[in-house]
Formats: C-alpha cells, structure tokens, sequence
C-alpha cells in the first residue's frame, strides 16, 4: 500500500493489500486522504482485541487535537451509539436492545419472506434485471421501514443519501451538505408525524421513552440522542445488509458448485450466510477508534489521540484463523469472525441482518434455478467505499 494513495489499492483490491500488509506490516502507520496518520489493524488477534478494548474510544473527544475530523454530521445525528463510549452508549443501547433480540427478530421471518416474494414477483416477467437494484436493495429499505414505521409514502431509496454522506464526491462539494440537511428534515418530519400518531412500531416505543425522560438532565434520551438513534438504526440497518445480499449471490454464481449443493440442501443457509460474511463481507473496517492512552497493539506503540483502523476484511481472512481462507467454503467452521464486529459495540441489527439475508438467498435461489450473470465477470463494478464493500450493478438472467 502506498502512504500517497492507501483508499486507492484497497478499493481495487482489498484482500490483496491485506494480505500483505499481515505478512509484513501488520500494525501499519499510513497516512490518509486528508494528510493525518492513520494505523491500520490487519491481523485476527490483534483486531479481535482491538474491538473490546475499552482504552480505544469510539468517542471523537478522545481524537487528537487538530486531528480527525469525521464526516461532520450535525448534533442531531452525530448522538448515536457508534460515537459513544460507556456509560452513555450502556444507557443508549440497553433501550433498543430488547427490540433486536434474536426471538424479536425471528417474528419478521414471515414478513421478510411476503417483501422477498413481492420483489420477485416483480422481476418475475422479465427475465433479466440488475439484483441490486430489484432485489437487493428494496428488501432491506422495505424491511428496515417496517420496523420503524416509516410510513410508505416517506419511503424512498435512501442509497442516494448514504453514498453522499460515504462517499463524498470531490466534484460536488455542496452534496454532502444537502444530504445532512435532507437527513435532518426527513427525521424531523417523520418523528413529528409519530408524535402525532403513535403506532406500534420501534419509533413509536422510542419516542416513549423519550417523553418519559425527566426535566432536570435525568433525560434517559436527549432529543438529539432520539434522532440519532432513529438515523443509525435506518441507516446501519439496510446499507451493510444491501451490499451483503449482493455480493453472497455473486459469490454463489462464481462458485457453481456450491451453489447447487446449497439448492440440494436449503437447510444449509444459515451456516452459508456466515461463511458469506466471513469471505466477503461488506465492512471491511470497524470504526475508528482513538487509543485513550499510548498502547501497544501487536508489538507497534500507538499515540494516544490517533486514528486506528480495525480491518475486520483482513481479520476474516487471517490463515491464522481460518485455512484457506481465500477460499469460499459454505461448510467451514467460521466462529469467531468479525464481519459483524465484536464486544460491547458488535452488531445490534445482527439477528436481523442474519434473517434477512437467509430469506433474500433462500427466496431468490427457490424462484430462479437458472439464476446466471449477464455479463462477463470483469465488467462488473464496485462501489467506491470500504465502509460498505459491494456491487454497484449485478445484472443476472435467469
Ligand atoms: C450485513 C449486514 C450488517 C453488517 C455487516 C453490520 C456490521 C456492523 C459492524 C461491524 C458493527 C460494529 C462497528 C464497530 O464496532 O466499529 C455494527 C454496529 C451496529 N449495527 Fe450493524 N451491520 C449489519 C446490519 C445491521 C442492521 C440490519 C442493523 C439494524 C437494524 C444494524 C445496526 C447496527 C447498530 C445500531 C450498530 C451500533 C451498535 C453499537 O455501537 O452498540 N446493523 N454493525
């Protein structure tokens, strides 16, 4: 990886880099696009540790003076529980997590399943189409949507804000911008609109916890904690999952034999969805995290206040963790990867990400046996981030 352009490479080819950099660098000091240091983590242990270590702050305070800067969200969004350490992330999460248990979560299986028939019936008549655009991404948007309540009318396809807000393109300087305050506008119309007419969804139950809250700084949501957490969870709750969806089918049309064990054996999904996390999941990095205080992390002394990078791609395909790991193998024993992260900030849509997916392949796979790419394979493009590695376009026939 060269310090000039390190985002450059990774994008083109990220295990390639990370398979380098584990052999020969593996705490790696780089600079990044904006001319800060940045210490990227490639190795299983090393980032495995990294995720639970409580002296590495997911809070921007602790960042170094003059240091990272970060996408500069408003209050509104910023207040959310990937920018918190303990005890205001304990107190946040502790609140939602009830709604994302796994027995929750299994309840959706059904609906999942009606979204998953309805887009199919749609591409039914076709014969061709782009999954991601048909398949991939409507079902996680439908499904998150549901989950809040976002009422169908103010549904749209939230893709053109996330790529603005993760994907800032240098030729648009204002779009950023805009995106933040269409975000802002959206939530504060939505929430208003709940306010006015509470149903029985998890924006709903959100709004009464915050209304509960005391007067005197006893708040157990703030309002902007509130809007935050309505923004993560829309936003963290279908971006990864899309991106998921479409590069677990890819892997499947690349790998034809394992794609038809798996339509031999259905029953196999889960244990595949894994294994589709581990090869190819879509963050390739965790947050970045700031040392409290100067530690040593894979025998390399890091500054307190800088910014480190946990590979959770590299970590995933560590031979020292998993054999062969270039390998997609849908049997394989894939305990303990990191694609969903680890410790107290580890995925707090992971049931729902695991169901989804389950039911986007099972669904997709049942309808279509003759589901193929439409194009030759070196045509198809990837997105510029490694925040949520996937395809911009999969066109497939079938
Ligand atoms: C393929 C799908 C998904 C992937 C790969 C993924 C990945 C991750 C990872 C790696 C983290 C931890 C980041 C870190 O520690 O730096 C995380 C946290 C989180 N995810 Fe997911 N996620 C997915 C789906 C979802 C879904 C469906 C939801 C919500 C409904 C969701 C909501 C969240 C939230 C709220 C957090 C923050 C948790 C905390 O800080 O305590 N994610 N996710």
């Amino acid at each position: 990886m060269t310090n000039e352009d390190p985002t450059g490479e990774l994008l083109a080819d990220p295990y390639a880099v990370y398979d380098r950099l584990r052999e020969t660098a593996p705490v790696h000091r780089v600079t990044g696009p904006d001319g800060l240091p940045v210490w990227l983590v490639t190795r299983y242990e090393d980032v495995r540790h990294g995720l639970a270590d409580p002296r590495l702050s997911l809070d921007k305070r602790h960042s170094a003076p003059g240091g990272y800067r970060g996408l500069g969200l408003p209050p509104a969004l910023d207040a959310n529980l990937l920018n918190m350490d303990p005890p205001d992330h304990t107190r946040i999460r502790r609140l939602v997590s009830r709604a994302f248990t796994t027995r929750r979560i299994e309840e959706l299986r059904e609906p999942v399943r009606r979204i998953a028939d309805d887009l199919l019936d749609a591409m039914a008549g076709d014969g061709r189409a782009d999954l991601v655009a048909a398949y991939a991404a409507p079902l996680p948007i439908t499904v998150i949507c549901e989950l809040l309540g976002v009422p169908p009318q103010s549904r749209r396809d939230f893709r053109e804000w996330t790529d603005a807000l993760l994907m800032p393109d240098p030729a648009r300087p204002g779009r950023t911008g805009e995106a933040m305050a269409a975000v802002v506008g959206f939530f504060s119309e939505l929430l208003a609109h709940k306010r006015a007419r509470p149903d029985d969804d998890l924006l709903s139950a959100l709004i009464a916890v915050r209304e509960e809250s005391g007067p005197d700084g006893t708040d157990r949501l703030s309002e902007d904690e509130l809007m935050s957490l309505a923004f993560l969870i829309l936003f963290a709750g279908y971006e990864n999952t899309v991106q998921l969806i479409g590069n677990a089918a890819l892997a499947l049309l690349r790998h034809p034999g394992q794609l038809e064990a798996l339509r031999a054996d259905p029953g196999r999904i889960g244990a595949a969805v894994e294994e589709f996390f581990r090869y190819d999941g879509p963050a390739l990095l965790a947050l970045r995290r700031f040392p409290v205080e100067d530690m040593t992390i894979g025998g390399v002394t890091v500054p307190k206040g800088e910014t480190v990078l946990l590979s959770l791609a590299s970590a995933n395909r560590d031979p020292g963790r998993f054999p062969e790991p270039g390998r997609l193998d849908l049997d394989r024993d894939t305990a303990g990867h990191v694609a969903l992260g680890h410790g107290i900030h580890y995925c707090l849509g992971a049931p729902l990400a695991r169901l989804e997916t389950e039911v986007a392949l099972t669904a997709l796979l049942e309808r279509f046996p003759k589901l193929a790419l439409d194009v030759p394979e070196h045509e198809l493009r990837r997105r510029p981030s490694t925040r949520a590695r996937g395809l911009l376009e999969l066109p497939v026939r079938y």
